[in-house]
């Protein structure tokens, strides 16, 4: 039988995380044209094989998160992405859910759908080889209503459903809460959203009986929303964050992992460091780490442009990038 436990605790490697590199179709085709790259499947596979593809990634990352897409491709070094990355020690996992979809609701709310046919998907990408899983549920702030208790419940139900299923197949579940930068709310406003959300996750995810000790937690941090004049500092973002966390996410969670949600790359850098900081001076029960896309791969995509004689440099900035967050969640 498959120990999911060793398997989710083996991500926490200390100084290691998680590349997320499972941009769907869509969305890595608007995140290449920002960089006026037209995004064909081979612009894609190129681009997955910037940072798949570099050298000593594995000293930095314990796994890395595909789109279905990219486990059908190879790097250039003529292997299986996910082969390739099982070969230098980091684990492949897959994002399972199938995108949003309108909260029928709440007109202005999305819901996380893919729990249909989600077995045997689970199935099929296990046999690709990966061994974690994600899940994305999303929530936008809006004032005080905004997200719903409702979608705040439905979306708990799915990540419930979703990583009961995921433990049934012998792969880890990620379950992730993205609550959005996006909007003019206060850090205290994000930090509520966040206990509220963490609330009725975790208390659907012992409903469901799910084994709390192979489930991952990514999520968003309590920053002031994008349209705030607010800045926060490191250490504002880190007490509310923590507080969020110590105040509902169960002691025998696997560890948690963070997004980095349109930050700026050095700031997703430090805000991270200050949270690791206060976690340990706290005594937090669980390993923390990071789950990055875009403060991970903005430096490099910048410099790429697509482009072969730019994929030396590019890699560059990326492994600096990935040398100053592991130094952020190093002991
Ligand atoms: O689902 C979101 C990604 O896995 C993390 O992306 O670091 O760009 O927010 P981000």
């Amino acid at each position: 039988m498959t120990d999911l436990v060793a398997i989710a605790r083996s991500l926490f490697a200390p100084g290691k995380g998680i590349l997320a590199a499972d941009e769907s179709v869509h969305s890595a085709t608007t995140r290449l044209a920002a960089y006026g790259i037209a995004a064909t499947p081979e612009m894609r596979r190129q681009y997955r094989d910037l940072f798949l593809g570099a050298e000593n990634i594995e000293q930095y990352l314990s796994g890395a998160i595909l789109f279905e897409e990219t486990l059908d491709q190879k790097g250039d070094d003529k292997k299986l992405f996910a082969s390739s990355l099982s070969l230098r020690g980091i684990a492949p996992g897959i994002k399972v859910d199938l995108g949003t979809e309108p909260f029928p609701e709440s007109a202005k709310e999305l819901i996380t759908s893919g729990l249909i046919g989600l077995p045997e998907r689970l199935e099929k990408y296990k046999k690709q080889g990966s061994v974690f899983t994600k899940w994305r549920a999303v929530y936008r702030i809006d004032g005080d209503h905004l997200p719903s208790p409702q979608a705040i419940h439905e979306n708990a139900k799915r990540l419930a459903n979703y990583a009961k299923e995921v433990q049934a197949a012998g792969l880890v579940p990620i379950v992730e809460t993205d609550v959005l930068i996006e909007g003019k709310h206060s850090r205290s406003r994000s930090r509520m959203v966040l206990e509220q959300v963490f609330g009725a996750l975790f208390s659907v995810l012992a409903e469901y009986a799910v084994d709390k000790a192979s489930v991952i937690l990514k999520t968003a941090m309590a920053l002031s929303g994008s349209e705030n004049q607010k800045k926060d500092s490191p250490e504002e973002a880190a007490e509310d964050t923590l507080a969020a966390l110590l105040g509902h996410v169960p002691r025998q969670l696997a560890g948690i992992v963070f997004l980095s949600g349109g930050q700026e790359p050095a700031q997703a850098t430090e805000n991270l460091a200050a949270i690791c900081r206060l976690a340990r001076e706290k005594g937090a029960p669980w390993p923390l780490s990071f789950s990055y896309a875009r403060a991970l791969q903005d430096e490099a995509l910048a410099l790429w442009k697509g482009k072969a004689e730019n994929v030396p440099a590019a890699r560059e900035a990326f492994l600096e990038r990935l040398a100053k967050i592991s130094a952020a969640v190093s002991p």
